[in-house]
């Protein structure tokens, strides 16, 4: 039996989205849905701290790492947990969950349904596309030098296997345009790729991916977006931006389980990825003929059994996420930052490393100061103040970086700008 993800999440008595998601029966689904706060303009605070709420971290320790892995919200749990039950009671697979659930992630990244594929994660995803591609030996890919290994390794790895020539841009945290040229300056008759991080992992930066579109389109050259840090933290449209592929994590800012993640590849696009995994559910054929056909759209890259479980809690997050508002909670993000910002900007000795317009950055800040190490800064942060954040290893940038999303509120702001008040003070 293969249930649709309505009617599954009806038994399962479940309402499909936010707060109402993890109630039981229709009563408790009716009180959730009249508990959701009300956003009021004037005094905000308190429906923040009831989406704060919902999340299951130990109290009094701040979790400043949504860029690293975002926690799930309880309802999210709730939803995944009872999903995993419910199919467990008849052994289903639940493959019949994931048309709905392709639906959300669709609308929630601009896309259309059949250029989704659900993934386990944002370097499977660059991976697919990287091993995809008809490379050859001597074609260029150019990325960010600030690039994760889960953007950056999949690349070098077609060095190593097919000689796909590597060059690298370091990201200007000065201007966008600045950006672009960069690209510009390393393209050459053999660049076949161009990749960015939509938000650079150890600094935050945004980087204007609808300019560098048109520059790829132009050029005839394959632009592929790791989004690992952009999904979630604040709206796009995938059409709008004009790439080819996008990947992104659904376990950062999503709020998804654990070993989420979407792959879009544009509809025009698609035949232009070999499909580099395939079994059950990347063909609909039952015959093992050698004359095998893709079953439409980037589905073509899901094969196997999967956890349906998974996909349809990160659908009921984003979902969660379409409820709270999606400008609203960019909003917030940059706000937080701008209140951290605020207060570092005012201790002697520490720089900003994440550019301060609002084009140019979003919800992640990181600095560093010459008067401590970043990994002793990173551990002091912990140890003495219990704030959760991220050491920035790479490109020798010595820093640390503070992710700020629904799990955190203004007091944790307030408490960074003191621990490093007094870590200074101490140091
Ligand atoms: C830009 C970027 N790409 C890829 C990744 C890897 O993400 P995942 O482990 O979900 O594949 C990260 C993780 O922080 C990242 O920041």
């Amino acid at each position: 039996m293969n249930l649709d993800r309505k009617t599954f999440l009806r038994r399962l008595g479940v309402g499909a989205v936010g707060l109402a998601a993890g109630a039981s029966t229709r009563g408790e689904q009716r009180a959730a849905a009249a508990a959701w706060p009300v956003y009021s303009e004037r005094d905000p605070e308190p429906y923040w701290s009831a989406i704060r709420a919902q999340y299951l971290l130990t109290p009094g320790f701040a979790y400043l790492n949504t860029g690293g892995l975002g926690p799930a919200a309880g309802p999210v749990l709730d939803v995944f947990e009872k999903t995993s039950r419910r199919l467990q009671e008849k052994s289903e697979t639940g493959h019949g969950l994931f048309a709905e659930a392709r639906k959300v992630l669709a609308r929630f990244l601009g896309a259309e349904p059949a250029e989704i594929s659900f993934v386990r994660n944002a370097t499977e995803g660059n991976g697919l596309i990287a091993a995809g591609l008809a490379l050859k030996a001597g074609d260029e890919v150019i990325f960010d030098d600030h690039a994760h290994p889960g953007g950056a390794f999949p690349w070098i790895n077609q060095g190593k296997q097919r000689g796909v020539v590597v060059r690298m841009f370091e990201p200007s945290v000065v201007d966008a345009a600045g950006n672009l040229a960069r690209i510009a300056a390393l393209i050459t008759p053999r660049t076949r790729v161009v990749q960015v991080s939509h938000v650079t992992a150890p600094t935050g930066i945004v980087l204007p991916v609808v300019e560098i579109a048109k520059l790829c389109r132009e050029r005839g050259i394959w632009f592929h977006i790791d989004g690992a840090q952009s999904a979630g933290m604040f709206p796009f449209s995938l059409r709008e931006i004009g790439c080819d592929s996008y990947a992104t994590s659904g376990h950062k800012w999503i709020g998804g389980p654990h070993e989420t993640g979407v792959l879009f590849i544009r509809r025009e696009k698609l035949e232009q990825v070999a499909p580099a995994m395939v079994g059950a559910y990347s063909s609909d054929q039952a015959d093992l003929s050698m004359a095998m056909t893709f079953v439409a759209g980037t589905q073509r890259h899901e094969y196997g059994t999967r956890n349906a479980a998974a996909v349809v809690a990160l659908a009921a997050a984003a979902e969660t996420q379409e409820r709270i508002g999606r400008e609203r909670i960019a909003a917030r993000g940059r706000a937080m930052v701008a209140r951290v910002r605020a207060g570092i900007a005012a201790l002697p000795e520490v720089e900003i490393l994440t550019p301060a317009n609002p084009e140019l950055s979003a919800a992640m800040i990181a600095f560093r100061t010459p008067r401590i190490a970043y990994d002793k800064l990173f551990g002091r942060l912990l140890g003495e103040h219990r704030l959760r954040c991220r050491p920035v290893s790479e490109q020798k940038l010595d820093a640390v970086r503070v992710s700020l999303h629904l799990c955190n509120g203004l007091d944790e702001c307030d408490r960074l700008v003191a621990a490093m008040t007094a870590i200074l003070k101490k140091t």
